[in-house]
């Protein structure tokens, strides 16, 4: 595993041991890795591995699973020290798709975006995107099988964008809520659990090439009101439309996430098609019960992001609103 230790890697090293495989995860040491005395610990910045760390790496692996390159930079060290590799895996993500109005129904066939560096979100899915093609090039080179599995936006216990947080966490609050997305926003959402589930599938099935790893889809109406009706708190729930929002310069997905206005090219990336996988045997839980489970992590941990719409703004927003 290079990675594994924060989120989506964390709920792939949980299914591979709830399974009775035997784990080793590669990784800096920043976060605490949960896995102390339950897996195998290699410490080493993978753009730089140390002796120790190659020659881990030179050992015969099964396969290999790579949630932490983020670059082609993150590749070009490690992929030489690798002699003998069942399969590789490879998270990537459905950012690398172009975006545009009207586009939807991505499929893994869809146009992929041009790079575009001034974009901080498309920089990131473009250096994906270059990962990708070094991959195919050198893994076919020395005949190790590729799946990339692009992930379309995933939720569970240990997320730490905290997109989901924020409406959990505004649940749990109480009190009057405000709510800017149209009802019939697209969202769509998947289970980490679901992601780490089917990846092992996958990887035991001998599936190549590219998946899309994603959620059903639902609306933001469907979402919100999940989210509050489960977090079982007086909450009023108050709709001020798109337009009241943009017009009092609240800012979609950075401010208040998963927003993204009807005009946001970015809903492309919420219709996503992810039949290849279904077919493989990916099975998605109910978001009611993803929900009941983020809001028990949540719980515990209470977080609040302080990009996020703050308390007073919120109120004072919504007595305008009020008039
Ligand atoms: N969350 C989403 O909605 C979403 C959507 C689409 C795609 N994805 C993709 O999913 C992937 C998984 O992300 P995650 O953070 O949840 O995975 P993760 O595997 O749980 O965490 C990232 C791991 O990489 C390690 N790491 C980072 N840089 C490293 C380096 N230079 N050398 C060695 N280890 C390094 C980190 O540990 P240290 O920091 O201690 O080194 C950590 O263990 C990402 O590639 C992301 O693009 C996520």
């Amino acid at each position: 595993m290079l990675g594994g230790t924060r989120f989506v890697g964390r709920h792939i090293v949980e299914e591979c041991l709830t399974r009775g495989d035997d784990v080793t995860v590669l990784y800096r040491g920043r976060s605490p890795s949960p896995f102390a005395g339950i897996a195998r610990h290699v410490l080493t910045d993978r753009r730089a591995p140390t002796v120790e760390a190659a020659a881990v790496l030179a050992e015969p692996w099964d396969a290999v699973i790579d949630t932490s390159a983020r670059d082609v930079d993150d590749l070009r060290p490690v992929l030489p020290l690798l002699s003998s590799v069942g399969r590789y895996l490879f998270i990537s993500t459905c950012g690398v798709y172009r975006r545009a109005p009207g586009r939807y129904g991505l499929t893994e066939r869809a146009p992929t975006i041009a790079a575009d560096a001034s974009h901080p979100v498309r920089a990131s899915a473009t250096r994906k995107l270059r990962c990708e093609r070094y991959l195919r090039r050198r893994l076919d080179r020395i005949h190790v099988p590729l799946l990339i599995a692009r992930l379309g936006l995933v939720i569970g216990r240990y997320d730490d964008s905290e997109r989901l947080a924020y409406w959990l966490e505004r649940a749990l609050r109480g009190g009057d809520v405000l709510v800017p997305m149209n009802d019939r926003q697209s969202i769509q959402l998947i289970d980490a659990t679901d992601v780490a589930q089917f990846l092992h599938n996958a990887a035991d099935r001998q599936l190549t090439g590219v998946v899309n790893v994603a959620g059903p889809q639902t609306t933001a109406r469907t979402l919100v009101d999940t989210v509050l009706t489960r977090a079982g708190r007086a909450v009023t729930p108050c709709r001020v439309g798109e337009e009241f929002a943009l017009t009092h310069r609240v800012q979609p997905w950075t401010e208040i996430p998963l927003w993204l206005p009807a005009t946001s090219p970015e809903l492309a990336l919420m219709s996503v098609i992810n039949s290849r996988a279904t077919s493989a045997g990916l099975t998605l839980r109910p978001l009611g019960d993803s929900i009941t489970d983020a809001l028990g992590w949540q719980t515990l941990r209470r977080g609040w992001s302080q990009r996020w719409l703050d308390h007073a703004r919120e109120r004072d927003l919504l007595q305008r609103w009020r008039g």
